[in-house]
């Protein structure tokens, strides 16, 4: 995977992405990252890459042309046009579907735009994809470029070390993941949950994906929605729903008798 990254800030890229797994992978080979100074495109000669808003308005517009020239620069080596990710607030909200499916591109583009924004031509003439990180708004797209590309560069054979640690975890078969422990046995009063020091991998294995389920209905019950389920699981759940009922019912009581 080579991504290309149109930014005025590559060393704020350079080093984000330069650190741990990533930065091993980078390292390794396994991802390649080319983070383009815009300023370089520049014909001006202040190195100026923003002017004013036609119709007035606060704040300063990214110019078409540096963004042009620095993606042209970009895809001359390329044999077919890449996909263009212009991060966004504005965009579809980046979700673990979407990193998997860019995740089998060879080249990707990230555009990160700054002030108040980009000139919308040159956005119509490149962008496939706008992609926001979620429904909050940053300084600039070099965060959220980051947070996808960590994203999605997980998913590449061989960038993490440990297979399973991809598929086994938080939004496989759109679950959360199941509570983790280490050593100590007993940490503040709380002991680790009797069966996982068991060793019956067995009883193990239903523990977490009990775990898994009862999580999700507390924290992000919309999940369940699209999850992977077996009946054992619907069966579980609508037990822990029942539970639930119960103590509200329980609760009701006890305060009209209080
Ligand atoms: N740029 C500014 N805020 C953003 C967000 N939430 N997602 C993507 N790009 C952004």
């Amino acid at each position: 995977m080579n991504y290309h990254v149109l930014t005025l800030f590559p060393e704020m890229i350079e080093q984000g992405l330069h650190t741990s797994v990533t930065g091993r992978a980078l390292a390794s080979g396994l991802i390649r990252l080319c983070a383009v100074n815009i300023r370089d495109y520049s014909k001006n000669k202040h190195k100026h890459v923003d002017d004013y808003p036609y119709g007035g308005g606060a704040g300063m517009v990214m110019q078409p042309e540096p963004i042009f020239d620095a993606y042209q620069d970009v895809v001359k080596s390329m044999e077919r046009p890449p996909r263009v990710v212009y991060v966004t607030p504005q965009g579809k909200v980046f979700r673990q579907s979407m990193a998997e499916e860019l995740a089998k591109e060879e080249n990707l583009v990230f555009l990160c735009g700054h002030y108040e924004g980009v000139d919308e031509r040159v956005l119509e003439e490149l962008v496939t994809d706008y992609i926001s990180i979620g429904d909050y708004v940053l300084t600039g797209g070099e965060l959220p470029a980051m947070v996808m590309i960590d994203a999605i560069s997980r998913l590449i054979p061989g960038v993490l070390n440990n297979k399973e640690s991809a598929e086994f975890e938080t939004f496989h078969d759109n679950l959360l993941e199941y509570p983790q422990y280490t050593r100590p046995v007993e940490y503040h009063g709380k002991k680790v949950p009797d069966v996982l020091l068991s060793g019956h991998h067995g009883n193990v294995e239903q523990w977490r994906r009990e775990q898994s389920l009862k999580r999700t209905l507390e924290r992000r019950p919309e999940l369940l929605e699209n999850a992977v389920l077996s009946p054992q699981d619907d069966a579980f759940l609508e037990k822990l729903k029942l539970e639930k009922s119960d103590d509200f019912h329980c609760h009701d009581i006890h305060k009209k008798y209080d």
